[in-house]
Formats: C-alpha cells, structure tokens, sequence
C-alpha cells in the first residue's frame, strides 16, 4: 500500500511541486491533498494543475487562535485520511497539540544548516554571521521549532557579494533535491539521514 502524503503550504509552493513529482511510479507514496492557510498562495493552482487535491484554511479569520485554526486544518486533513504530512514552506507555527497528533509522521524544510538559524531570515543571517557554507535541512516536527531528528541535510557554498536573494536561490535548488529524496526514504519507512558532504 502506498503511504498517502498531504503537503501544506503558505506560497509559491516550489517544494510542494517537486515533492508531488517525485510521487509517481515504484515511489511508496502519494500526494493526496495540498493545503494552504493563505487561499492567494499560488502553490495550490500548480497543485490543482498537477491532478492534486487542494484547499484552503485561511488563518486569518481565526485571529490568533491558534487551536481552533488547527481544528479546521485538522478536519480539512483527516477527510484526505493521510499517513505523513510534509511541511513545504508552511509559514505557521503549529501547536504542541496539533504537532502530537502528527509527531514521527510529519516532516519540515528549512532553509539552513540546523541547528544553525532557526525562525526566519535564513540567508541574511547567514550572510552577517560570515557563513563560509550554508544550506537546507529536512527534520522530523517536534514542539520545539525547527528542531527535531534531521533527515537530510544540503549544503551549498556562500560566494562573495552574494545577496540574501542569490543564496536562497541556491539554496533551493537543494531544497528540490533533497526533500523528495527524504522524504522517499522516509515513506518506505527508512530514517537514516541523507547527508552530502
Ligand atoms: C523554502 O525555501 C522553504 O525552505 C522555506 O520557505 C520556502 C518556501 O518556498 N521554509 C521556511 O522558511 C519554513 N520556516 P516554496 O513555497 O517555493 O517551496
């Protein structure tokens, strides 16, 4: 039986499209909804074209209540009945309750080598700490954030006179690798690391 994967997204959904791609033939999983807590973001269109499921819980409405937006999420989901849920540049914090529900079958992107710079601003980060090296993980979602065992981690070089711009583009050229190679190995239930030198 193919693992069902639901992917949640805030954007563009770039992630998202590789993931999905990457979900045919002899791979042990299938994406079976996207979902977005923006219903602008751009991301569920590209997931609607590729034959995918998608949908909108707009967080706004819920003004700050964190637990009754997940409860709509959470209803939306179950619905799609999914075994693992791929967090794809989903710019929510979840709660330790709706991560529980998930915990061991929900993965997160994040662009940086973590530990280093969790939270936001990744790149310009990087940049003024002087990085000679920079990159992308892909870690199990605990409570805490950005923090959980790391699946796979990318790297790629810091170059002079690059702006925050020119590395997260070069960082997600490696997002695109690495997430769908993860998350392979993840859905035929292997949780070694995939890390490149
Ligand atoms: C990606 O770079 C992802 O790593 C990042 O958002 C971008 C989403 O791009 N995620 C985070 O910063 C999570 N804290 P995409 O919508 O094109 O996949």
């Amino acid at each position: 039986m193919k693992k069902r994967v639901a992917i949640l997204i805030s954007g563009g959904g770039s992630n998202m499209v590789a993931l999905a791609r990457d979900m045919a033939g002899d791979h042990p999983a299938r994406p079976v909804l996207v979902m977005a807590n923006d219903p602008a973001a751009a991301g569920l269109a590209r997931a609607r074209d590729m034959g995918i499921d998608a949908a909108a819980v707009d967080h706004r409405p819920f003004r700050g209540d964190r637990a009754a937006f997940e409860a709509a999420l959470m209803a939306r989901l179950q619905e799609a009945a999914p075994d693992i849920l791929c967090l794809a540049g989903f710019m929510r914090v979840l709660t330790e309750g709706f991560v529980a529900r998930w915990q061991g079958r929900m993965l997160n992107i994040h662009p940086s080598l973590l530990p280093k710079y969790r939270g936001l601003d990744t790149h310009a980060r990087a940049l003024a700490a002087g990085d000679a090296e920079h990159g992308c993980t892909v870690h199990e979602v605990t409570p805490a954030l950005d923090d959980g065992p790391i699946l796979g981690q990318a790297r790629v070089p810091v170059l002079p006179g690059d702006s925050p711009a020119d590395l997260a583009a070069r960082v997600l050229v490696e997002e695109h690798r690495l997430y769908p190679a993860v998350l392979r190995r993840f859905a035929s239930g292997d949780r070694r690391p995939i890390l490149t030198p």
